[in-house]
């Protein structure tokens, strides 16, 4: 049985010369909260309004429920899809109050004046404004007026929730509070929801999928944990949290992982995990900071990719210790981040070891 919700196939949006959706395709499953994550300009924007029916897709379709809603010739007008949406800029109607912005949908599809009593002081209650109804946006911070949005979208029972960067606008405390409320409102309600950010953190907080765009195309698309324990490029391993990155080359393997060769000459042991490369072929090496461990000096070489390094920055930044340290005849430093108590003081020579399940290689 086909449970996808929402199907997007061979999508792709021009504008003049600008290819800003480029050919992608995605099914997201009823219930599911995917978000769109990429750089300013990659086209996560035009892949929601095409979601949205704001925009005629020049090729491919939108398809809900088994239905196509979008395609080059025809498109089911906004407010026939029945989707909830919220964006950046609040968009609450200031002339209405709390109530009366949650309301409004209701009243326009004509629900009975008791139901929309009863749906309005529920979505109201789940976004904890209950006690502010009678209030204007004017008189409510960022956070509120974005929870208004939040209900007043809610409210309508949306088939699908399209959220294009809702926090975007509050202050980093907020967001934070915020995304949890976001994830736990959408997950309570089993609600299908597609989630445009260019904020990592947000994307690997709230999604169960994240699909990651560049110029237009789908790079990735997996779980949080997924795209970040096994990047399909160099950039999205760059996107999703920090990575130090090295350009090597395949030399060769030993049993369950591949040597691959630094440009200094370093050889470094890294895990096949399924992966299939060639003794010569070019790679990118990526290792998470926080999966490099490192000691006091001792002669390294006992134990693979054990070596020596020298401190050459370090900043305690409350609940980690970020260092970056210096590889014999290598250009980049390495980044390295351990919990508290600092231990190593810049200049101070050590032994650092990364084991091979954590190296990962890929592709530019
Ligand atoms: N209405 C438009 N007319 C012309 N170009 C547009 C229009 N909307 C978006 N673009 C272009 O399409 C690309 C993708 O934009 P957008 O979807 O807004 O990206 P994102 O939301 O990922 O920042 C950009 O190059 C942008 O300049
Ligand atoms: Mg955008």
């Amino acid at each position: 049985m086909n449970t996808d919700r929402l199907v997007i196939r061979d999508l792709t949006k021009t504008f003049g010369t600008v290819t800003a959706v480029n050919q992608i395709n995605m099914s997201i499953p009823q219930g599911k909260l995917y978000s769109f994550l990429g750089p300013s300009g990659c086209g996560k924007t035009t892949t929601l309004r095409m979601i949205a029916g704001l925009e005629t897709p020049s090729s491919g379709q939108i398809i809900v429920d088994g239905r196509v809603l979008s395609d080059s010739k025809e498109v089911v007008l906004p407010e026939k899809r029945n989707m909830g949406m919220v964006f950046q800029s609040y968009a609450v109607w200031p002339h209405m109050s709390v109530w009366d912005n949650v309301a409004y949908g209701l009243k326009l599809k004509k629900m009975e004046r008791s139901r929309i009593e009863k749906k309005v002081a529920e979505m109201l209650e789940l976004v904890g404004l209950y006690h502010l109804r009678e209030r204007f946006p004017t008189q409510l911070s960022g956070g509120q007026q974005q929870r208004v949005a939040l209900a007043r979208a809610l409210a309508n029972e949306p088939s699908i929730l399209l959220l294009d960067e809702p926090l975007s606008n509050l202050d980093a405390k907020l967001r934070e509070t915020m995304r949890f409320e976001i994830r736990s409102l959408q997950q309570r309600l089993g609600i299908t929801a597609v989630y445009v950010t260019h904020s990592q953190d947000e994307a690997l907080a709230v999604s169960d999928v994240i699909v990651i765009m560049r110029d237009g195309v789908i790079l990735q698309a997996g779980s949080p944990e997924e795209v970040y324990s096994h990047p399909n490029s160099s950039f999205v391993a760059g996107f999703i949290g920090l990575a130090n990155s090295f350009p090597a080359r395949v030399v060769g393997a030993e049993g369950d992982a591949y040597v691959v060769e630094l440009e200094n000459g370093l050889q470094i042991r890294a895990a096949k995990h399924g992966k299939q490369w060639k003794t010569g072929e070019e790679v990118v090496l990526v290792i998470r900071p926080e999966n490099i461990s490192f000691d006091d000096w001792r002669n390294p070489g006992v134990v693979p990719n054990e070596l020596k390094v020298k401190v050459e920055r370090v900043s305690f930044t409350g609940s980690i210790v970020d260092y970056f340290l210096r590889i014999p005849r290598l250009s980049e430093s390495l980044r390295c981040q351990t919990t508290p108590p600092t231990r190593f003081a810049e200049g101070q020579e050590a032994t650092c070891y990364f084991a091979p399940e954590v190296c990962i290689l890929t592709k530019e």
